[in-house]
């Protein structure tokens, strides 16, 4: 109790700095306001309205049109804008989240809802992010890449958070909010207002739904004192545009009791084909659509690290995910079944194949309101992946990229790396965003996502939000949170684009400042990929907690798909791992081009060399330098990469204020110490194999 009221002593202490703060540079900023913090110069902007509802124009606005009005009238400084929508029954309620923004004769603009009201919310946010990077306002029709656009918190029921690092849960904190509230009501006013900056945030760029507990889901999320809370924390972010989503406990039932079924009892099981199982999800179910009328779904993590799951019954994953389609169907509810699924079985089958092997036979077998989610490659969102197989082996079942906002494998929120150029390159092997930009197709159309068949569209992304002052721990990592929102909505959008973009409203709009720090973000990414697994190494990260090097790594209590040796493989006769047609075979579950292309030393691309192949210390690269001679260079590279971030942030100290300034250059001096120990840690393991090559 004692942190949350020091974070809500906090974000009070913001708001009156915040009013004070009337230069763009405030002298103390504690990043707080994220990348809206330049809205606070307030105008009285003209503003109109012209709402129909099938045709009579009576009809008073929803909240989130009265969002849409306020913030333009507040922060908006260019022509008078009408707003118009036609929010006849259907489309108000699902439908096209767009919008057009025209230019009227007499110089005013004209925003126009395509169908759902939070249309006009998306495009009051993008007039604004317009102004404030002092972009041109030109005619435009906006409509997102992907239909559900969600973050998945990672959050635990006692307000810690998996893989978190910027302090504890925004939802939790160890009893449910109900009670919370109750005990002490002014508590619970400040935690809805940081829910409202929270959905804000996210509407401001696009983001439409959110997970709100962790994927190692606790049973009693589903209680009916915690689904008390889902309720207060949905009712706060729906007019924001954002529906909330569960993840579910597979064995909820065992724990867990619901009216009208044993009588309120838990069951002895939760084998999916047991009625009384199927019977108690349904009223369960009942029970959160009468709390929540517009409940997402389920997300699910079965049978995979110790999770139940429909296997503890010898029931497949899609017996399991159909019977909570089932329960959820009537009410419009969607289940997110989750690949990332990996067992003890090393030496008979490679763990970056599981998934592969796993859900290809069940494709087609799934309900329509099922969606496999998988993280963009088949590991664990390292630095560097190719990108998961099973987007090639799919075509009758609907499925969702998961990524990594939360830095785990990254430097967590102590190094600076921005994420976008990692999943651009990610939809780039997908072939996400590559529709010609007039096409009328929507931008997944060229990839394996594209079901035809199916309107389910989606992306997660695994939030890195917690109760620290800024949000995300590490200023930086906002632009994580932002870019994934970003991208979300339009995967056309460059990298480096979106990092400016947020620079301008985040720090300032000077482009001394937004020259040299976009290029530290653009390389960011990279530079960490050099000093933590260059060439395609992969895991050799601490055990547990991911945090620096650990090639070593052996723990004799670990299964081998933990161990970083099982992974890098060095030893006297090479390094890497063979996953080629003469290795694992993985490459075999690719489509061409990249079957052929990966199977290869020759032609495998050098970035993902040892993650495809075991070679040579002598090997051979393109620019005729060894192997070994070329993995010492790129730690080399990356060590160099931070030492210039060192320096150029130095050279910031004009643009920022004192705070952030300070705290960057913390992180930095950090980052810096933790490269070098990637680059000297690993590099002297090694050598003791290549070394005696004469290298
Ligand atoms: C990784 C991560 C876990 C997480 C898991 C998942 O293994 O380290 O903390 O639970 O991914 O995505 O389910």
């Amino acid at each position: 109790m004692k942190k949350w009221n020091k974070r809500w002593t906090m974000t009070l202490l913001s708001l009156v700095v915040c009013q004070f703060a009337f230069s763009r540079i405030p002298v103390i900023d504690d990043g707080h306001q994220l990348w809206l913090s330049m809205l606070h110069n307030q105008q009285l902007a003209k503003v109109q309205l012209s709402l129909t509802y099938d045709g009579s124009s009576t009809v008073s606005p929803s909240k989130t049109v009265e969002i849409a009005i306020n913030e333009l009238r507040r922060y908006w400084r260019g022509a008078p804008i009408t707003l118009e929508a036609d929010c006849g029954q259907k489309q108000w309620e699902q439908g096209d989240e767009g919008f057009t923004i025209k230019r009227k004769t007499d110089g005013g603009l004209l925003l126009k809802a395509h169908g759902r009201d939070v249309g006009l919310l998306y495009g009051a946010y993008y007039l604004l992010r317009l102004q404030e990077t002092g972009q041109p306002i030109n005619p435009v029709e906006q409509r997102p890449a992907f239909g559900l656009r969600l973050l998945n918190h990672w959050d635990n029921l006692d307000g810690s958070i998996e893989r978190g690092y910027a302090g504890r849960s925004i939802f939790w904190n160890n009893s449910p909010l109900s009670t919370q509230a109750a005990a002490n009501s002014s508590l619970f006013t400040l935690h809805s207002s940081l829910l409202e900056e929270y959905a804000r945030a996210n509407a401001s760029i696009g983001i439409n739904g959110t997970v709100l507990n962790n994927v190692n889901a606790s049973p009693r999320m589903l209680a009916t004192e915690y689904l008390d809370s889902v309720r207060t924390i949905a009712d706060v972010l729906r007019p924001y545009g954002i529906r909330v989503y569960l993840s579910v406990n597979f064995a909820s039932p065992m724990k867990v009791g619901v009216e009208g079924v044993n009588g309120g009892k838990p069951l002895a099981t939760a084998d999916p084909l047991d009625p009384q199982v199927a019977a108690w999800w349904k009223a369960k179910a009942n029970e959160i659509y009468r709390l929540v009328p517009d409940f997402g779904g389920f997300l699910v993590k079965a049978n995979s690290e110790g999770q139940p799951g429909p296997g503890d019954y010898k029931r497949t994953h899609a017996e399991g995910a159909n019977m909570l389609a089932d329960a959820l169907a009537p009410h419009k509810g969607i289940v997110m079944w989750r690949a990332f699924v990996y067992g003890y079985h090393a030496g008979v089958e490679d763990r970056v194949m599981k998934a592969v092997n796993e859900f290809k036979p069940l494709d087609g077998k799934f309900r329509s309101n099922v969606i496999i989610q998988i993280k963009n490659g088949p590991l664990d969102f390292q630095p560097r992946e190719p990108y998961s197989p099973l987007f090639d082996q799919l075509h009758q079942t609907p499925m969702m990229p998961e990524l990594q906002i939360t830095q785990e494998y990254l430097g967590q929120s102590r190094h600076l790396v921005y994420l976008a150029t990692m999943w651009k390159e990610f939809f780039e092997q997908l072939g996400v965003g590559t529709a010609p930009a007039d096409s009328k197709q929507t931008a997944v159309a060229n990839s394996p996502l594209s079901t035809l068949h199916s309107p389910l569209s989606a992306i997660a992304g695994v939030a890195n939000i917690g109760l620290d002052d800024n949000w995300c721990g590490h200023h930086f990592s906002q632009a994580n949170w932002y870019a994934f929102g970003r991208l979300a909505w339009d995967p056309q959008l460059s990298s480096r684009d979106i990092a400016r973009e947020w620079l301008c409203q985040t720090f300032t709009d000077d482009s001394h400042f937004v020259n040299p720090m976009t290029d530290v973000m653009e390389t960011s990414r990279e530079a960490c990929v050099d000093y933590m697994m260059p060439l395609g190494l992969h895991h050799i990260f601490k055990g547990d907690h991911h945090y620096g090097p650990e090639p070593e790594g052996n723990q004799p209590n670990f299964p081998d798909e933990w161990k970083p040796v099982w992974y890098h493989k060095a030893e006297a006769g090479g390094i890497g791992f063979n996953r080629s047609s003469t290795g694992t075979g993985a490459t075999a579950q690719y489509r061409e081009p990249y079957r052929t292309l990966y199977d290869s030393p020759e032609t495998c691309p050098e970035q993902l060399l040892l993650w495809f192949h075991h070679l040579p210390w002598t090997f051979l690269m393109a620019d005729g330098k060894t192997l070994w001679q070329s993995l010492q260079d790129h730690y080399q590279r990356g060590v160099d990469m931070v030492d210039s971030y060192v320096e150029t942030w130095q050279q910031m100290r004009p643009y920022v204020d004192v705070r952030r300034f300070r705290e960057v250059d913390q992180r930095l001096q950090h980052q810096q110490q933790n490269a070098r120990e990637w680059r000297d840690h690993c590099i002297q393991y090694f050598r003791q194999f290549a070394q005696p090559l004469g290298e």
